[in-house]
């Protein structure tokens, strides 16, 4: 099988598993690993921010960045089809009382006027608009890269406004691989961040929260409120100190797979695809009408074929690289992909 699904399905390598046994562990709930603390304060100075706190998951990570930020009742404004209001089992809601409101393309990309256009004044009808909450890349626009331009306008607006600013950086490496920019730079204008280290990186467990100090131990609380307090957690910190170590450099590889794998599914005919959406590990195609069958039918008929993907709507579909699969693999995959396509 070549599994496309999500870059969350890699393995930890035999490297990363070694480096798992090695590490030295303690209680982590009293602040005792000397692991994690060694992850912390490293993933803090990468994306130089005063502090970050290791994680179970992007998700807790994001969750809890959106509850420091905010109180029940309160607003955050998202982009379309961000991570944190669709995919977190609507824990912005259930754990910290708030509504998403939505802004920007159908890409996710969002600009400084739309949010300054879409902050509430202070009126007792409206709910305090509190909160931006931004994805970079943005994974159900494709992957796709926020312009930093753009996002250092809108942080001049949520300063200006009074507001808080947070990244979902769960793939914020794969637009440093892409576009070069140092993560400092990137990270600068968020108040917080949330980046995986189990996503293109490759580590089996772990997300991590940065910002401020004061807010990062706030969060240490909520993360054991939330039952994210773990104990020898080394052994998964290490998984992460080792992909952050070996496979940052090695992100651009996904890349090129994503690339070659759209230039070889665009020419088929019934894709619909364009091929200068594809800026890093995803690539999301639509089925042109012309397609006697949906995505759900083209996801079973790759399966039988031994090709994993996603079907993002009625007739939408996504890959995404990752190490575990090679250029070998990607180019037999467009190939099941095409070959399914002209059977139709
Ligand atoms: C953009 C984005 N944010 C957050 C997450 C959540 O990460 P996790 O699955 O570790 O909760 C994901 C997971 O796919 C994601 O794609």
């Amino acid at each position: 099988m070549i599994d496309l699904r999500s870059d969350t399905v890699t393995k930890p390598s035999p490297a990363m598993r070694e480096a798992m046994a090695r590490a030295e562990v303690g209680d982590d709930v009293y602040g005792e690993d000397p692991t994690v603390n060694l992850l912390q304060n490293e993933v803090a100075a990468l994306l130089g921010k005063e502090a970050a706190l290791f994680v179970p998951s992007g998700t807790m990570a994001n969750q809890i960045g959106i509850w420091a930020h905010t109180r029940p009742g309160d607003e955050v404004l998202v982009s379309q089809g961000a991570h944190c209001m669709i995919f977190e089992s609507g824990a912005g809601a259930a754990l910290s009382g708030v509504q998403f409101r939505t802004v920007g393309n159908p890409n996710g990309m969002v600009t400084a006027a739309e949010v300054d256009a879409a902050i509430h004044p202070d009126n007792p009808h409206y709910p305090p608009t509190q909160l931006v909450a931004l994805e970079n890349t943005h994974n159900r626009g494709g992957g796709r890269i926020a312009p930093q331009r753009e996002i250092e306008a809108i942080a001049e607006v949520t300063r200006r406004r009074g507001i808080a600013l947070h990244l979902d950086g769960a793939r914020l490496w794969n637009v440093h691989a892409a576009t070069k920019t140092p993560l400092p730079i990137l990270t600068k204008p968020f108040d917080t961040v949330s980046v995986c280290l189990s996503k293109g990186l490759g580590a089996p467990v772990g997300s991590m929260l940065a910002g401020p100090r004061a807010l990062i131990s706030r969060a240490v609380r909520r993360r054991k409120m939330l039952g994210g307090g773990m104990r020898q957690a080394g052994v998964l910190a290490a998984a992460g100190r080792h992909a952050i170590a070996h496979n940052l450099s090695r992100l651009e590889g996904d890349h090129v797979n994503a690339r070659s794998f759209a230039t070889n599914i665009a020419q088929a005919t019934g894709v619909e695809l364009e091929l200068g959406s594809v800026e890093t590990n995803i690539v999301i195609w639509e089925l042109a009408t012309s397609v006697p069958f949906d995505a759900a039918t083209f996801v079973a008929r790759a399966k039988e074929k031994g090709l994993l993907l996603n079907a993002m709507g009625a007739r939408k579909l996504r890959v995404v690289t990752h190490f575990d699969v090679s250029a070998a693999d990607c180019k037999r995959a467009a190939e099941i992909a095409v070959a399914i396509l002209n059977a139709a």
